[in-house]
C-alpha cells in the first residue's frame, strides 16, 4: 500500500488515526510529553524510504553514514554536500509521512553560522528536507541560532560524534568520567538554549543518556544510549542485517538480508551459468508472421 499525500481537511476533521498523521518538528514534541517513543531510521534512497515511511517510522534521518554504508568510505568525513543533497533528494520525493532530516556533512557548517544557514537552506530548497542535523556541543550553538533564524529546524548531535573521529581519537564511549557527563549535560543545554527541537545521543552511559533526557525538554534519540532515551535510531544497514559482523553491541539486527542478498545472488549465476535462465516464458517472442519474415 503506498500513502497518499494527506489532507489537513481530514486531519482536522479527525477522519485519520494519529499513527497516519505528518510528522512534524511539533507531533515529536507532543510525544515527548505523552511518554510515547520516538523511532528513527537513516534513509538513502527512494526505495528504502517509501518502505519505511510505509512502516510508520516517524523520522528518516538521511544520515552521513551514506559514505560508510553505500559508498564504502572508512568514515563519514569524505562526502560531500553534493552527495547528500542527491540521497536527501531521494527520499524526500517519495516520503509522505515520515519527517525528512538531512544529515549536513563534515566541512559544510563547521566554518561560520553563516556557513550553516548556506548550507542548511540548500537542504531545504534542493533536498526537500524538513529539519537538518548536525553534530557537536556548545561550539555548534551560534550554528544553531543562525539556522533557527533562518527557520529552519535543527536536530543535535552530541557524545561520540563520528565527525570528530580523529579529534577523539577513535570511535569511543563518550561521558563516562564525571567531568565528560558534565560538558554533555552542559552541551545539551546549550543547544537546547540555542533552538534545536531533537537531540540525538550517541555512545554514552545509558545512565547519563536518562538524565539528559530529563533534563532537556526536547525529544532525545539515541543510538548507543541506552533505553531511556525519548526514541531510538539505527543505521539502517545495520538493522537489515547488511553491513559486515562484527557490528556494535548496541546494534539489534532484525533481518539477516546480507545472506539473502548472497543466496539470490548465487541462484541467479547458478541459472544463467547452467542456461536455464531465461526460459522461453521469460523471453519475448515474435509474432507467426514476423516469425516467418524474420526467417527469408
Ligand atoms: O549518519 C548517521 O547515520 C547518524 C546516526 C547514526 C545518528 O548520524
Amino acid at each position: 500500500m503506498s500513502l497518499q499525500p494527506l489532507s489537513t481537511r481530514s486531519q482536522a476533521a479527525g477522519v485519520v488515526s494519529p499513527s497516519q498523521l505528518k510528522v512534524t518538528v511539533h507531533s515529536c514534541a507532543a510525544k515527548k510529553q505523552r511518554g510515547e517513543k520516538i523511532t528513527c531510521l537513516t534513509a538513502y534512497d527512494a526505495s528504502f524510504a517509501r518502505l519505511l515511511d510505509e512502516s510508520g517510522i516517524d523520522l528518516l534521518l538521511v544520515g552521513d553514514s551514506f559514505a560508510m554504508t553505500a559508498q564504502g568510505y572508512a568514515s563519514t568525513l569524505p562526502i560531500t554536500v553534493e552527495e547528500m543533497l542527491w540521497a536527501t533528494r531521494a527520499v524526500s520525493r517519495v516520503t509522505r509521512r515520515a519527517l525528512v532530516i538531512g544529515d549536513l556533512p563534515y566541512g559544510s557548517y563547521q566554518l561560520s553560522p553563516r556557513q550553516a544557514v548556506k548550507t542548511g537552506i540548500r537542504f531545504i530548497k534542493e533536498g526537500g528536507a524538513e529539519a537538518v542535523k548536525l553534530e557537536g556541543g556548545r561550539r555548534r550553538a551560534a550554528a544553531v541560532r543562525a539556522l533557527v533564524e533562518a527557520e529552519i529546524p535543527v536536530m543535535g548531535h552530541i557524545g561520540l560524534t563520528p565527525q570528530s573521529l580523529h579529534a577523539m581519537g577513535g570511535y569511543k564511549v563518550q561521558g563516562r568520567s564525571p567531568e565528560q557527563a558534565k560538558q554533555l549535560l552542559d552541551d545539551a543545554a546549550v543547544l537546547v538554549e540555542a533552538g534545536i527541537f531533537a537531540l540525538v545521543l550517541e555512545g554514552i552511559p545509558a545512565e547519563l543518556a536518562a538524565e539528559i533526557t530529563r533534563s532537556v525538554p526536547v525529544p532525545t534519540i539515541g543510538i548507543g544510549a541506552g533505553p531511556q532515551c525519548d526514541g531510538q535510531v539505527l543505521v539502517l544497514h545495520d538493522l537489515l542485517g547488511l553491513t559486515p559482523e562484527p557490528r556494535p553491541k548496541f546494534v539489534r539486527a532484525y533481518a539477516d538480508l546480507g545472506a539473502q542478498v548472497r543466496h539470490a545472488a548465487e541462484l541467479f549465476r547458478h541459472d544463467v551459468e547452467g542456461g536455464s535462465f531465461p526460459s522461453q516464458d521469460e523471453s519475448y517472442h515474435l509474432g507467426r508472421t514476423q516469425a516467418s519474415a524474420a526467417k527469408q
